[in-house]
């Protein structure tokens, strides 16, 4: 299987380059200097030339808080630049899986999201990807649009890398203890998405909106609570640190965030036989490589 790749050097894209060798996986991954979301004639061109099985689109703009200030750029990669890749790709009568977000919902459903829950975007980032859900599956009807949340990996910037920076010199964090979700690791998100790229190319069905998420559901306090416990683990930091938990009023950014952003995610896994395994087993080992290259 030969698979196109776009955001392969951010933090799902570089688990997908580096997975897909041992899921015998060919990836064509540019740059955003050679293919640019925002360049139509780029995008076409690559996809052309590509003879691609489907195409993965992890490209986005992904700085939330930036976004606020900035609606036009979010809009032209995360909704119009989308829609450029489907319809390319529908040309050549090829998949296209798009990642969203958990930011596609308002937060405040009392349970998990399913993919038929109503989106209600609170921040021009969930608007954009939204859209870029819309025009990404009215491009191509062989699209799978999969949404996920609070991905961690050890590329980029991230939660878990954010809490080892901090840690190293502080002996307190605040942390928000009202807003819960699922930490994604990149890495089985990866494996999500070549294996939902195999089976679309074998079966030629499964088309639609999908959850993915690893388990069990937390809060940022209790997930902040668990990278430091591994950071000790590692050696990474040899001090005390008390992390205390604060209400999302006390941390305020200009970008609002779901207080709920449980993705249920059932369906990837019965449709797709897609294994979600706890987050805590895919932080061990960031930790420790974030340990090793110290
Ligand atoms: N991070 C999260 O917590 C989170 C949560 C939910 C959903 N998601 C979604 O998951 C996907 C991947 O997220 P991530 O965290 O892996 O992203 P990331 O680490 O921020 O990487 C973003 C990628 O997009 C590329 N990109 C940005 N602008 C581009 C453009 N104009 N043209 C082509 N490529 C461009 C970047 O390339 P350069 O490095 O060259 O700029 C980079 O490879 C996105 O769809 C995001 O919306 C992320």
């Amino acid at each position: 299987m030969r698979i196109g790749l776009l955001g392969g050097s951010g933090q799902i894209g570089s688990e997908v380059v580096a997975l897909a060798a041992s899921l015998r996986c060919e990836v064509d991954a540019p740059s955003s200097r050679d293919v640019n979301l925002m360049d139509r004639q780029q995008i076409a061109d690559w996809v052309n030339k590509g003879e691609f099985n489907a195409v993965i689109n992890c490209a986005a703009y992904t700085a939330v808080d930036m976004a606020e200030n900035d609606e036009e750029h979010a809009n032209l990669i995360n909704a119009v630049g989308a829609g450029y890749v489907a319809e390319t790709c529908q040309l050549a009568s090829i998949p296209t899986v798009f990642t969203s977000t958990d930011y596609v919902f308002d937060g405040t459903k009392p349970e998990p999201y399913n993919e038929t829950d109503e989106p209600n975007p609170q921040s021009v980032y969930g608007r954009s990807k939204l859209e870029g859900e819309h025009l990404t599956q009215a491009a191509n009807p062989q699209s799978v649009v999969v949404r996920v949340s609070w991905v961690f990996s050890t590329h980029g910037t991230n939660f878990v890398k954010t809490i080892a920076r901090l840690a190293a010199d502080r002996d307190n964090l605040r942390v928000v203890d009202d807003q819960i979700g699922s930490p994604c690791g990149a890495r089985s998100i990866a494996d999500a998405l070549i294996r939902i790229a195999r089976e679309l190319l074998e079966t030629k069905t499964g088309y639609g909106v999908y959850h993915f998420a690893n388990s069990p559901f937390v809060s940022w306090h209790e997930f902040a609570v668990r990278i430091v416990s591994m950071l000790h683990d590692q050696a990474l930091i040899d001090h005390e640190i008390v992390v205390q938990p604060i209400a999302t009023e006390q941390y305020p950014t200009p970008a609002r965030r779901p207080a709920n952003s449980c993705l249920a995610a059932d369906l990837i896994e019965r449709r797709f036989s897609i294994n979600r395994p706890e987050w805590e087993i895919e932080l061990a080992t960031v930790v420790h490589t974030l340990a090793l290259s110290r």
